[in-house]
């Protein structure tokens, strides 16, 4: 069993690998470094509640102050790690100090990938990952104001349909062909621009961002130019272009990282003593057979509570279907399983019912589900993936059978 314990980052994975060291009987000195100011959040209702208002921050925090009291945690916040230092097994922060440690956990999660395209450093042009992103947004929102979203993937349609709600004046500029295209299929696609549309909003596929330019001779966004010479007035711009890995600690380290920290199925880097869990890691999954990194809060937990267990020398292999959700006015979307090579497409349901989900099969063998507003098909559909289920056709594509009927 290790003495020390440090985990790096303050987010979902780090919420959850606390808990379970703490659970399954690790009593050393543990240490939680994040660089932002607060304990660990929920970040998905950052572009939903959060954006709109509706809850207090306090109500983000996964585990109140006092649980991490309790549970003997060294927390320290605003305050970041600079180096790893492998030989001596201590880590280097931001003031100067070192922290032993016999195992550590790097949780350092994602970044928003920025746009680079000229303009993109004048004010009035945001992302949104952190509460700090959401609080300097809201502070710049007016009812009535135009709100240009670049990007129509998870943040942008959710930040899109936030916005929406609050009177904004909303575009939403997609350099694909379809909204969402990383992550469904073209029929959810093609319902999600609808819907939005629908509350108001435009949507306009193909288009690539030239160049953002500030009003007038000011410093503030005035307007997006795209590619083909339109352009969208801008009080507000927010980028919602994807992420990327937050491996620099373990780079510089020298540990092996593409695509994210390389790990292997128990959650360990390339060097035995430091684990990577969460949006960071690049892991092999034994179910789709190949590497992922993946951007979610299922994955944060389960890995989190993977690498955990092997730390203190429970030995656990991490291997799940992933699972990823959104909500978009009072739509919930979810989506179970990765659904690349598949060879067909079966719809359940009506996407005009507003309540459908549209399953993708290889070989006969359903490899992933996309639900909308059928969370009845969620656990189900978890069950008949990770085991390999070959389901009849027709059945499946009738949504009066029950999805655990096929089980
Ligand atoms: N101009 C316009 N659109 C762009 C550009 C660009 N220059 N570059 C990328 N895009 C589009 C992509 O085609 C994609 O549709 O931006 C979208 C980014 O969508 P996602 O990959 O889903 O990333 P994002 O919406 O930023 O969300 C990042 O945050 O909500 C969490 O974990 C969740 O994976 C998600 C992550």
């Amino acid at each position: 069993m290790p003495e020390n314990i440090v985990i790096v980052g303050a987010g979902q994975a780090a919420a959850q690998a606390v808990d379970t060291l703490r659970r399954s009987g690790f009593t050393g000195r543990l240490s939680l470094i994040g660089e932002e100011p607060w304990l660990p959040y929920q970040r998905p209702p950052l572009s939903k509640k959060y954006l709109a208002g509706g809850i207090e921050r306090e109500r983000l925090l996964l585990r109140p102050a006092q649980f991490y009291a309790s549970h003997n945690v060294d927390v320290r916040l605003g305050r970041r790690v600079e180096e790893i230092l492998r030989r001596e097994q201590r880590v280097r922060l931001d003031d100067g100090s070192t922290l032993p440690y016999d195992a550590l956990l790097l949780a350092t999660g994602c970044r928003a990938r920025r746009l680079e395209v000229p303009g993109a450093e004048l004010e009035g042009v945001c992302v949104l990952r952190s509460i700090a992103d959401v609080e300097r947004i809201r502070s710049q929102i007016v009812r009535g104001g135009r709100l240009v979203v670049v990007g129509g993937g998870y943040i942008g349609l959710e930040a899109a349909a936030t916005a929406c709600e609050l009177g904004l004046q909303v575009v939403v500029l997609e350099l694909a062909g379809r909204v969402m295209s990383r992550v469904v299929s073209p029929s959810v696609s093609a319902f999600y621009q609808a819907q939005h549309e629908g509350h108001g909003a435009r949507i306009v596929c193909n288009a690539k961002v030239r160049a953002l330019e500030p009003s007038g001779a000011g410093s503030r966004v005035g307007r997006v130019v795209t590619e083909d010479g339109a352009h969208y007035a801008a009080d507000l711009v927010l980028s919602g272009v994807g992420v990327q890995p937050a491996d620099e600690l373990a780079r510089a380290a020298g540990l092996v990282c593409e695509n994210g920290i390389r790990v292997d199925d128990h959650c360990r880097t390339s060097d035995p003593m430091i684990f990577a869990a969460g949006d960071c890691s690049n892991h092999p999954n034994a179910h789709y057979g190949r590497r992922l990194r993946l951007e979610s809060v299922d994955n944060a937990i389960e890995q989190a509570a993977s690498a955990a267990l092997n730390m203190i020398g429970i030995d656990t292999v991490h291997d799940k279907v992933p699972w990823f959700w959104s909500d978009q006015y009072d739509l919930k979307l979810i989506i179970i399983g990765l659904g690349d090579g598949n060879d067909s497409l079966v719809l359940r349901g009506d996407p005009a019912a507003a309540a459908f989900s549209v399953c993708y099969l290889r070989d006969g063998e359903l490899r992933a589900i996309e639900t909308v507003n059928r969370p009845q098909d969620q656990m189900a559909a978890r069950r008949l993936i990770a085991a390999r289920a070959h389901p009849d056709v027709r059945r499946l594509a009738d949504p009066s059978v029950p999805l655990k009927a096929l089980c």
